[in-house]
Formats: C-alpha cells, sequence, structure tokens
C-alpha cells in the first residue's frame, strides 16, 4: 500500500532526510504536502520534484514568490498559519512534525485530528500541550511514533504490553560542544562554537539547544508523555560516542539498548515505515571498528537545566510551557548576539518563576500562555 505522507518543515534538517529517506523508497509513498516558513525557493523545488499535490508556507508574503516558482504546474499554493493547517490535514496516512518549535502544535494537532499517525519530530508541541496531543490521538486511534533518536529508539525496546515491568528509561546524551568545557569558560563561548555539535548535524536552534542540555530536558518531557512515566523513572546518561541511541532497563535487572550510526535517516525511516523495517542506504553500524563506548553522569552544575527540568513538570503543563516559550526566545536572542551563551538558563529560570496562569484545557489557551512568556522573557532580554 502507497502511503500518502505530508512533512510539515520540509526545508529542515529532518525535512530534507526524510525526502533522502523517501529518495530509497519512492514506491512505498506519495507526498502530498510539503511546508516551510521563508525557504520559498527550497521548497517550490521539492514539490516539482516529488510531484507534491500542495504547498504551504508559513510566510504569507512569499505566497506571490511561490507562484512565480510553481507557475506552469497544478500544485496548489496555500500560505500562513491556515496554509499549514491544510497541508496536515490533507488526508494523509502519515504526517512527518518537522517544524521547529511551537510553531508546529497547531498543525501537527490538525494532522491527529485528521486521523494520519504522526512521525513526531517537533518535541517542543508535546512539551507545551502533551495531555492535550496524547488524549486527542487516542480518541482518534492515531499513532505518535517518535522520530528524536533516543524515544524513536525506547520506542523499539519499550515493552508497552508489559510497562509495569520497566524499571527505568535512560535516555543518552552525546554531551554537546561543550561537554568538556570548563564552566567559567562557558560565558565566553561564541553562537559559532554553541552551533557546532560533535555528533549531529542539525538546525540551529536544536543545537544550541544540545549545547546547554535543553534539548535533554525538553526530551525528559517528551519521554513522559510518549511513554506515559514519571519523570523519576527517567534518568539521563551522557554517551559521547552517540552510538547507544537509548536504554530500558527492567525489573530483573536487564537493560535492552538500541545501537545505530549517528545519522537521523535510521529514526526517520523506522518512523515513516513503522510497524514495518525498510533497508536503507544509511552504513552499517561496524561495532569492532567502535573502539569504546563510555557513558558518565550528566554534570549537573554546569548544565543546571537538568536538574530545573524535573521541578518544571512536578509544577505542571503551565511551567513547561513557560520553559519551552523562554527558551525558544532566549536561543533566538543568543543566536542574534544580543545575550550571552549563560543568560539563555537565567533567562528560563526567571521568566519561568513570573508566569501564573491557570492549567489550559485547549490548545488556543496554551497559545496564550506561550505569547505571555514570550513578552516576560523579551522584558528581561531588554
Ligand atoms: N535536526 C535533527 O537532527 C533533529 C533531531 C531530533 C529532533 N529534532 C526536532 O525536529 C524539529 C525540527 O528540527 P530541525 O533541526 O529540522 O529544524 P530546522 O532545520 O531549523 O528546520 C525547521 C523547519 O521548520 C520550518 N519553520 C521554521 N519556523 C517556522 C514557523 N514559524 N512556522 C512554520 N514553519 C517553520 C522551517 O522552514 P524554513 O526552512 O523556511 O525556515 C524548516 O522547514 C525540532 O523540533 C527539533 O527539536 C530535530
Amino acid at each position: 500500500m502507497v502511503k500518502k505522507l505530508s512533512i510539515l518543515g520540509a526545508t529542515g534538517s529532518i525535512g530534507v532526510n526524510t525526502l533522502n529517506v523517501i529518495d530509497y523508497n519512492q514506491s512505498e509513498f506519495e507526498i502530498q504536502a510539503l511546508t516551510a516558513q521563508n525557504n520559498v525557493e527550497l521548497l517550490c523545488s521539492q514539490a516539482l520534484k516529488y510531484q507534491a499535490k500542495m504547498i504551504a508556507i508559513g510566510n504569507e508574503s512569499l505566497y506571490k514568490k511561490a507562484k512565480e516558482l510553481l507557475s506552469g504546474s497544478d500544485i496548489k499554493i496555500t500560505a500562513g498559519d491556515e496554509g499549514l493547517v491544510e497541508a496536515a490535514s490533507l488526508g494523509n496516512d502519515i504526517v512527518m512534525s518537522a517544524i521547529v518549535g511551537i510553531a508546529g502544535l497547531k498543525p501537527t494537532m490538525a494532522a491527529i485530528k485528521s486521523g494520519a499517525n504522526i512521525a513526531l519530530a517537533n518535541k517542543e508541541c508535546l512539551v507545551c500541550a502533551g495531555n492535550l496531543m496524547v488524549n486527542k490521538a487516542s480518541e482518534s486511534d492515531v499513532k505518535i511514533i517518535p522520530v528524536d533518536s533516543e524515544h524513536n529508539a525506547i520506542y523499539q525496546i519499550y515493552d508497552f504490553d508489559n510497562p509495569n515491568q520497566v524499571d527505568k528509561i535512560i535516555l543518552t546524551a552525546s554531551g554537546g560542544p561543550f561537554r568538556t568545557t570548563s564552566i567559567d569558560q562557558l560565558q565566553f563561548v561564541t553562537k559559532e562554537q554553541a552551533l557546532l555539535h560533535p555528533k549531529w548535524n542539525m538546525g540551529a536552534k536544536i543545537s544550541i539547544d544540545s549545547a546547554t542540555m535543553m534539548n535533554k530536558a525538553l526530551e525528559v518531557i517528551e519521554a513522559c508523555y510518549l511513554f506515559d512515566v514519571h519523570h523519576q523513572k527517567i534518568e539521563i546518561i551522557v554517551h559521547p560516542e552517540s552510538i547507544v541511541h537509548s536504554m530500558v532497563s527492567y525489573i530483573d535487572g536487564s537493560i535492552l539498548a538500541q545501537l545505530g550510526t549517528t545519522n537521523m535517516c535510521n529514526p526517520i525511516s523506522y518512523a515513516l515505515n513503522w510497524p514495518r523495517r525498510i533497508a536503507t542506504t544509511v552504513p552499517k553500524l561496524d561495532l569492532a571498528k567502535q573502539s569504546k563506548l563510555s557513558f558518565f553522569e550528566p554534570d549537573y552544575i554546569k548544565f543546571p537545566v537538568l536538574k530545573m527540568v524535573r521541578d518544571i513538570i512536578d509544577n505542571g503543563m503551565v511551567h513547561q510551557i513557560a520553559f519551552n516559550g523562554a527558551n525558544e526566545i532566549a536561543v533566538d536572542a543568543f543566536l542574534s548576539n544580543k545575550i550571552k551563551f549563560t543568560d539563555i538558563i537565567k533567562i528560563i529560570d526567571q521568566s519561568v518563576s513570573k508566569i501564573s496562569a491557570p492549567p489550559p484545557t485547549t490548545i488556543d489557551e496554551v497559545l496564550m500562555i506561550d505569547k505571555q512568556i514570550r513578552e516576560i522573557a523579551l522584558h528581561y532580554i531588554t
């Protein structure tokens, strides 16, 4: 059966890798819609190459440019938030959710409501609206299959039939570009250094999140929703080689691990083809050539967000939305050279302590809290 697939965030690192996976599985997929925010040239060339039925460009001012680039084709063009939601709801079998940040929330929810299974890369959606998303997915009989390599690994080894036999989830972390940088030097690191991840080649926001280890903190929240576990059952362990993508420890002392090369095409292929596995062109892991696999305790003093996230989860949804929103604003400010690297965590901490709202029960309420925290965080930046 050919699967109808739409890719939200087709021009990003995950989006492009998804199309690379499609390249060696062309007979398995039919591309419905592709979306982007600004990169209209790449979006239109992808749409022509993969004969998409529709594109959505988030930035409405680029609608005219898209019309020009696609003139002579019968590809439908939509723009703005409504366009993204329409692209997500196009009668897909599966939707790759790979927009960065909370901007992916509405389109991803629209895809769930339309009944499509979700290959979920966008962790920020789950952090901000995990319970709403998981409940809607279960009502609509929709599977959320994680693309994040750690959660994808856990998804492959977790005993969903006997969750009471799971002792804990062990999330691995590469440690990011500053694993061996001294705490005193962190305030001087540049954006270029922070963007240089030692193992993964990713978009700018997640690269900075990996440098602060905010990415791992967000992943703890993501895992709580995906596997319905309390955060105390989730342990973080630093594994610089990024070969063991995560582990599940069982009550009898057995630990199951998923291993693979450091290449996002593997988890993407698994998520798109689930429950089958399909051959990929990714080079296979040669364990004999891997001289060592090492594991360390994280440095909680240097990366305080790893402790902070436990309080955030205990404080509930409003704090999770604030944690994410303040981070999005602080990362933008760091990338625009407005703040120092070490200010990112300070701004998150200060902003979250100022938020006050009742727990949200709808996506619009989630977005209202997100708007409120962005204003608070911007105030600290200026
Ligand atoms: N990259 C990885 O290896 C990786 C691994 C695990 C999880 N993830 C998660 O996957 C998501 C995407 O990451 P990425 O690294 O692929 O990011 P990225 O390279 O920055 O790509 C982001 C995509 O989202 C689009 N976009 C940006 N802002 C938007 C907005 N406001 N509205 C609509 N679309 C918007 C971008 O369009 P333009 O190109 O036009 O700006 C682009 O297509 C993130 O949530 C990240 O945490 C990524």
